[in-house]
């Protein structure tokens, strides 16, 4: 194999392996617009352990990565902290190449990676807590269950204060630079967000246990090395990241509304711009979001610190648009929690399509702060005025903590 991709130094014996994906668009569902990384890591001990493999084709990424640090036959353990394909892919090429002495996974990963690769080579468990000594250093495993599946635990090299923290403080976001603090505040902040969101977010009360957790052991932690995006070594950064995900484990909202429509014939989409004219009027930080350019995780993103979600559909066969249904679907699996909302469409046939908008909302126990505004055809101004006048209503509502 040429040996053109080379690993990047974290801290004395931790080196970045993993790969760099800029191209992908679509992570199951949710748009990543700025590609994603998947990150493993080396430690270079006594034993030499890899924490986290990578997606399958990018297995021989993964490898030079290894191999201009050491032959991948030195690596004597496998560290899986998580099954899920985006991290464990590669890892029948991996036990293939390096013929580790031991791969180790939490209880339920073993049964996940068996239940996904059916492997010849054993896989060993570890209990929460537990520690596996490297020799001159030590990995201890710590169980972080649903973040982001039931499997998931997170490792930690004491020696060096390393937090090896698999999908949580991650991002999809490609970039040469390996360090947060090399990498635009804003974006850092976006991407945080946005991953949040589309992947953590219905499991808020779990990502505010396991933070709970981990604050309990008292880990000193001066580099938060996650499977997702940049490395955190400033205290700064990792202060930052864990005060975010407070705020968003504990759906701290703003007086932020989301107005969501797809329309048909331009009706719903002059009343969408009515209601959230009459938003910004009442005080209300508002996003209008047409379905035809804002992905479904756009929305998501945006509901994360929003107060209210406003959701307008024109009629189509009697029901919402498909873009509409497909929005509250999404929405509704990511269970934001605390929102106020309201309903409004055009319609031809029956106007039952401003209905099945009303009763997804209610499912996703978004409390409707006014009446429906329903408009037959092409609103007039006085229809609008409605719109408008429901649109203060939510930013009223909005006020109140
Ligand atoms: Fe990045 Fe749940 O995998």
């Amino acid at each position: 194999m040429t040996q053109s991709l080379r690993a990047v130094r974290v801290s004395d014996r931790v080196y970045w392996v993993g790969a760099i994906d800029w191209g992908v668009r679509d992570f199951h569902g949710y748009l990543t617009g700025r590609g994603t990384t998947y990150n493993a890591y080396l430690v270079m001990a006594t034993k030499v352990a890899l924490i986290d493999t990578v997606r399958a084709p990018f297995t021989p990424e993964l490898l030079q990565r290894i191999g201009s640090v050491t032959d991948p036959e030195k690596i004597d353990y496998v560290i899986c902290n998580h099954a899920e394909m985006d991290h464990s892919g590669a890892l029948p090429a991996v036990i293939a190449a390096v013929k580790p002495e031991r791969v180790f996974a939490s209880g339920r990963g073993v049964e996940a990676l068996g239940r996904h690769f059916h492997l010849d080579h054993e896989i060993t468990g570890v209990k929460d807590g537990e520690s596996l000594s490297l020799g001159d250093a030590t990995l201890t495993f710590v169980e972080t269950p649903m973040l982001h599946w039931p499997d998931n635990m997170v490792t930690y090299l004491a020696d060096e204060h390393v937090l090896f923290s698999n999908d949580a403080f991650g991002m999809h976001l490609a970039t040469s630079e390996r360090f947060a603090d090399e990498i635009d505040e804003a974006i850092l902040k976006a991407e945080a967000g946005r991953y949040f969101a589309n992947i953590l977010m219905p499991l808020a009360a779990v990502v505010s246990k396991g933070l709970e957790k981990v604050g309990k052991l008292g880990l000193a932690i001066d580099i938060i090395a996650p499977s997702h995006g940049p490395i955190r070594r400033r205290a700064q950064d990792i202060s930052g990241i864990l005060r975010l995900y407070s705020t968003w484990a504990a759906g701290q909202r703003r007086r932020k509304a989301v107005v969501v429509y797809d329309t048909m014939w331009h009706s719903t989409d002059m009343m969408a711009q009515a209601v959230g004219d009459g938003l910004a009027a009442g005080g209300a930080s508002v996003r209008v979001m047409p379905l035809k350019s804002c992905h479904r995780s756009d929305v998501a993103a945006e509901v994360l610190d929003a107060g209210a979600l406003v959701v307008g559909t024109a009629e189509l066969n009697r029901g919402m648009l498909p873009a509409v249904a497909d929005a509250l679907s999404y929405l509704k699996g990511l269970k934001p929690r605390g929102l106020i909302g309201a309903a409004f469409g055009s319609y031809g046939w029956s106007g039952g399509a401003v209905q099945e908008v009303e009763a997804a909302l209610r499912q996703m126990k978004v409390e409707l702060a006014g009446e429906s505004v329903r408009v037959k055809y092409v609103p007039d101004a006085q229809d609008l005025a409605q719109c408008a006048a429901l649109g203060a209503q939510v930013a009223e509502k909005l006020k109140a903590p």
